[in-house]
């Protein structure tokens, strides 16, 4: 395949298959071969988002994870220390800040990166001493986002659950915003990625509308898409959409 330098990445978010192992506690599906499955269909990176309380993906994935996933590995949760350990432990290329509190159904807001300067600012020094890239859920909040360039992230990761809920009534004005804060990212040199309810329907005209996205993470929706089509077409399905 001809590389372009614009092509943004496929990150799957795995999660979801987690919380189906647990629910039998045995190890079906098996997390890790899922993970090398997808990679074999062409998924450019594995997403996992362990919580405090292990109900989806359990520390112990995230380190089997790390010896097996060969493209870009993304951790993202809320940092406390005991996620700030195994970060560090781990080392992924990725670590993705979220603000969730641990009993969060999912991620349903960006940073306030201004309130929580100090906090942030200590956090994401840690993890670029050991080279590994910070990026930050954010919302499309101008002076927010110019926090967190200041704050050392490299970069953001636009909440897009809110454009996902738009998109079905009036897609142009749901993208307009993102559209803002995506350019006034890039112009003060933070990278974009992009993430939450993106799925077959809403992905391309995201990506058409700001092809500067570097990466894209997809749990929910693309899991479920699995059901219909299995994992290899699925994949294709979603990569056909980043081009
Ligand atoms: N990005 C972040 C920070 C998330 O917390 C999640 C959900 O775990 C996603 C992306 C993926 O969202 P979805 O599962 O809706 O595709």
């Amino acid at each position: 395949m001809k590389k372009s330098k614009r092509q943004t990445k496929l990150s799957v978010n795995i999660n979801k298959i987690a919380t189906l192992r647990n629910a039998r506690g045995e190890d079906l599906p098996d997390l890790i071969q899922v993970a090398k499955d997808f990679e074999k269909a062409g998924c450019h990176g594995i997403t996992v988002h362990p919580r405090p309380d292990e109900r989806h993906i359990r520390y112990r994935d995230v380190k089997l994870l790390k010896k097996t996933v060969k493209g870009e590995f993304n951790i993202e949760g809320y940092p406390n220390q005991k996620f700030i350990n195994l970060v560090l432990k781990v080392k992924p290329h990725q670590v993705t800040l979220v603000p969730d509190p641990p009993e969060a159904i999912t991620s349903n807001a960006g940073w306030d990166t201004i309130a929580h300067q100090k906090f942030l600012e200590e956090i994401v020094s840690t993890f670029k001493k050991k080279n590994i890239r910070v990026s930050i859920f954010m919302e499309n909040h101008l002076k927010k986002i110019e926090m967190a360039k200041k704050i050392g992230c490299n970069r953001i990761e636009m909440y897009t659950g809110p454009y996902a809920k738009k998109f079905l009534k009036d897609k142009k004005k749901a993208i307009l915003p993102y559209q803002k804060a995506a350019y006034f990212a890039d112009q003060i040199g933070l990278e974009i990625n992009a993430g939450h309810d993106l799925n077959l329907i809403n992905l391309s005209y995201f990506l058409k509308k700001i092809p500067i996205i570097k990466e894209v993470s997809i749990g929910h929706a693309l899991i479920c898409d699995c059901l219909y089509y299995g994992i290899k077409e699925t994949t294709k399905k979603y990569l056909a959409q980043l081009k």
